[in-house]
């Protein structure tokens, strides 16, 4: 059972520049909220309560005005710097101490997912006694992630960084569920030729250990993208979508720690006061 999650949630968003050269990625809005919002509310439904967010160098105190020290959700978060991007298994290095020997799950700060039986789907996933599990969704445009190809009954044969020529179609979502020995794989590992430690060889170390597990999320759920500005967009019109058409909000974190019965209606009255008069303060309201 994993308890403990890692978002990492630092990079320069190279690609989203001039809108990244102040404000972190992570902080931009998908629709109503900071993109950071939806990873984290991912951890919260998964029943994860005690968080580490690594930023980049100087902006812990930028989060920090966001989503403070937890307490306001029912959690625990701590915060991490990262003094320039090494890669995404950096993160188990830099989190040694916060891992504290346990296994663990990481999220990517820019990861959006949504659908029903999420939820259920989390809680089984978190049930990792031993390994590596990854979450893989079907894309139509495989070469820009981690790739894998599996069998017939889910088994994964292989694994490739944004692979060249086709293997699968089936994308290694950015959510990860690792044992306890993660920080020690990953403290073998060797910068690949873009001088970053890659997940993929943290993965393929399971993967040759035979602890690499995997699950599908199937159609009816979404898996979308905020790595191009275009993704920014398309993500933010899904959201408003769902949003205007049912009322419910997608990843409102004191939604998910009041349905948790992690904090009660003090909390939420501190976080309207906290938001002030906005729509999301509105729909806080309606909460209680
Ligand atoms: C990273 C990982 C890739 C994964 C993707 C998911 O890619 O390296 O394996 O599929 O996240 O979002 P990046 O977004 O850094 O190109």
């Amino acid at each position: 059972m994993i308890n403990k999650g890692i978002i990492l949630a630092g990079g320069t968003g190279t690609r989203m520049s001039p809108l990244t050269k102040a404000v972190n990625k992570q902080l931009l809005p998908i629709y109503d909220k900071p993109l950071i919002f939806y990873p984290l509310s991912i951890l919260m439904l998964s029943k994860i309560r005690d968080i580490l967010i690594i930023v980049n160098k100087g902006q812990i105190n930028q989060y920090r005005k966001l989503i403070q020290n937890g307490k306001n959700l029912g959690i625990k978060v701590s915060y991490q710097e990262q003094s320039k991007p090494r890669g995404l298994p950096d993160a188990f290095i830099l989190g040694e101490k916060f891992i504290d020997n346990k296994s663990v799950a990481m999220i990517l700060g820019d990861n959006f997912f949504y659908g029903q039986g999420l939820s259920e789907n989390l809680n089984k996933y978190k049930k990792l006694k031993s390994g590596a599990r990854i979450i893989l969704h079907r894309v139509l445009n495989p070469e820009l992630f981690g790739v894998a190809k599996v069998n017939k009954n889910n088994k994964i044969l292989n694994i490739i960084e944004k692979p060249k020529k086709y293997i699968s179609n089936l994308a290694v979502t950015g959510l990860y569920f690792f044992d306890k020995k993660v920080v020690k794989y990953s403290k073998q590992l060797k910068p690949s030729s873009r001088k970053e430690l890659e997940i993929v060889d943290l993965l393929k170390i399971y993967l040759r250990k035979k602890k690499l597990t995997s699950e599908i999320l199937g159609r009816g759920s979404a898996w979308l993208d905020s790595g191009s500005i275009e993704d920014f967009y398309k993500t933010s019109a899904f959201v408003s979508a769902i949003e205007n058409r049912q009322g419910f909000k997608i990843g409102c974190p004191e939604e998910i720690a009041f349905n948790n019965k992690w904090i009660g209606k003090k909390e939420i009255l501190n976080a309207i006061q906290f938001y002030g008069n906005c729509n999301y303060a509105n729909y806080l309201k309606k909460l209680i």
